[in-house]
């Protein structure tokens, strides 16, 4: 099963599983994660900065591929609510942008 490893979240692990949305996985795990639209892919802020394991996200959504279109979305940084984990693991981490006020970050 994929890990995704949250390293300004002092490392937290998440296992991903098959048919899950990495934020689902988040989710699952009890992290809080800003997902301002409900995860519908209509914002941008449940993103990751991926460090390592781009090519385990899978394809880009069409959501994605407009929000990069826009400069919204960097090349190295996913929407959680989009994408699923398979094949290996990754890490990341979340931007200062949106990092909430009531929870310890590492960095
Ligand atoms: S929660 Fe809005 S794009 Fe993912």
């Amino acid at each position: 099963m994929p890990i995704l490893r949250i390293q300004n979240l002092f490392g937290e692990r998440i296992n991903v599983l098959a048919g899950q949305t990495v934020l689902q996985a988040i989710q699952a795990a009890g992290i809080d994660w800003m997902y301002a639209c409900g995860a519908k892919g209509r914002c941008t802020t449940c993103r990751l900065v991926v460090t390592t394991g781009q090519l385990y996200f899978g394809p880009l959504s069409l959501a994605e591929l407009k929000f990069l279109s826009q400069g919204r979305l960097q090349e190295n940084e996913r929407l959680l609510c989009q994408c699923t984990l398979t094949g290996g693991d990754a890490c990341g981490c979340i931007p200062e942008q949106t990092k909430f006020p009531h929870v310890v970050y590492s960095d």
